[in-house]
């Protein structure tokens, strides 16, 4: 990390979207996140929306820090599931970040269903001083897999294939991830929205 670059605080305490969002803009932006930041409140996510709780998050931390905070709230969506688990995607199977857990869930909740369509969805929203500024969203579809596959990534990868084969991103690993990945749509267009703008660098 350099002193030079400016930085881009992360309203996450998930170290795997952290390192995510490093990998793809960490050569153009400083990247913390909670870890640098001790002292940070627990953010409540209330909302019934990927936007309300990405808003909650990212206006929560940067009311008490300086310089662009980014939220992301992101999750899975099933068709056959009527859009399941969506917002709850951490918590599916019961407990916050057991994706263990949560990949048994889906696999018991889609034996034996033919339609395996679905597709992750990342909002962003960029905040500063408290009031979110922009949202962001991407998305990528794909289906769900019979069975866990792969050993790369985190949360639902192994259980994901994204459009056009048959591989799990856990298997396809970090570079085709990163390359169409929900959460690489997305931050493509806060990069370049921050670019755009004079004040991006405070
Ligand atoms: P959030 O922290 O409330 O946004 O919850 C995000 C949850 O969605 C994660 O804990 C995962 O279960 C799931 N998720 C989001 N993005 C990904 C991804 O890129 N791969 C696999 N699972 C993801």
């Amino acid at each position: 990390m350099s002193a030079d670059l400016p930085r881009l605080i992360l309203a996450t305490r998930n170290p795997h979207k952290t390192a995510e969002i490093r990998a793809m803009i960490g050569r153009r932006y400083e990247v913390l996140d909670a870890t640098s930041f001790p002292d940070w409140p627990v953010i409540e996510e209330t909302g019934d929306t990927f936007l309300e709780n990405a808003t909650l998050k990212a206006n929560g931390i940067s009311s008490r820090i300086g310089g662009w905070v980014l939220a992301d709230d992101s999750g899975l969506e099933v068709d056959a599931l009527g859009g399941a688990p969506g917002v709850i995607s951490s918590h599916y199977g019961g407990v916050e970040g057991d994706h263990p857990r949560n990949n048994d869930r889906l696999l018991r909740e889609m034996q034996g269903v033919a339609d395996r369509r679905a597709r992750f969805r990342c909002t962003m929203v960029l905040a500063k001083d408290g009031v979110a500024h922009a949202h962001f969203c991407g998305t990528v579809e794909g289906r769900i897999l019979e069975e866990a596959r792969g050993s790369q990534g985190f949360g639902y990868d192994p259980l994901f294939a994204p459009e056009g084969g048959s591989q799990s991103f856990a298997e396809l690993g970090d570079a085709v991830k990163h390359s169409l990945s929900h959460r690489s749509r997305a931050l493509a267009q806060v990069v370049a929205w921050l670019e755009a703008r004079a004040d991006a660098r405070g």
